[in-house]
């Protein structure tokens, strides 16, 4: 089994990419929720109605759906949501699951929590401000992000850029955002070792406590 960053292959760049990524196994595709999300779900911090951006095969999102939340998973790759639609008819769960790409979106809705799982980590300067806009554009008052990304402690510069806890802080707080939690964390992928992540918990204004 590989297990070391010389195996990975290049850096997926665009929604097209990341299609590919899906016809085989994807690292990060566990078949199960990240155990620090897991852990965050299931505690209730994410409550009301969520969105998984970037879901992949929609893992956090089914859980959201399992805890009873109005969930929404949304990615440009048509065959991670087709696998994420037949996880959700086989496991009876009511979950939205969107192909669209976040960058050039406008939902109909406000979400109160984002969940973001090598989401971000992925996106160039540019894409990121663009991103930024998006997300004002559908976060509720209030709305609370989690964010796991490659820290700059993973070693290495194969895979998803890495980020530091003062580049996430400045995006978020150029949003008017308040970092509210930020740790390291492990990010666990398929068939290489776990990396180093960084957990942030970030919280839009507008409202001080999380929706019921
Ligand atoms: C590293 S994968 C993580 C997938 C999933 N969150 C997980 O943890 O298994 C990043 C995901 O973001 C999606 N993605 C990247 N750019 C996107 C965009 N502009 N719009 C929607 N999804 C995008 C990719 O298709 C991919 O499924």
């Amino acid at each position: 089994m590989p297990n070391s960053e010389s195996q990975h292959v290049a850096r997926p760049r665009s929604p097209q990419d990341f299609d590919s990524y899906y016809e085989s196994q994807a690292p990060w595709d566990l078949g199960r929720p990240q155990k620090v999300f897991e852990s965050l779900l299931r505690s209730g911090q994410a409550a009301g109605s969520f969105l998984d951006v970037g879901c992949g095969t929609g893992e956090h999102a089914l859980l959201a759906a399992e805890l009873g939340h109005a969930s929404t998973g949304v990615d440009a790759s048509a065959r991670a949501i087709e696998m994420a639609r037949q996880k959700a008819r086989t496991r009876q769960l009511d979950v939205s699951f969107l192909c669209a790409d976040v960058l050039n979106w406008s939902p109909a809705q406000r979400f109160d929590a984002v969940l973001d799982c090598g989401f971000f980590h992925g996106l160039t300067d540019h894409d990121r401000q663009v991103w930024a806009e998006t997300l004002k554009g559908l976060a509720a008052d209030g709305c609370r992000y989690f964010m796991l990304a490659f820290s700059s402690d993973h070693p290495g510069d194969l895979g998803p850029r890495r980020l530091t806890v003062n580049e996430i802080a400045d995006w978020f707080h150029g949003l008017g955002w308040t970092i509210t939690h930020t740790s390291p964390r492990t990010y666990e992928r398929i068939g290489h070792l776990p990396a180093a992540g960084i957990l942030t918990i970030a919280q839009a204004p507008g409202r001080s406590s999380p929706p019921e």
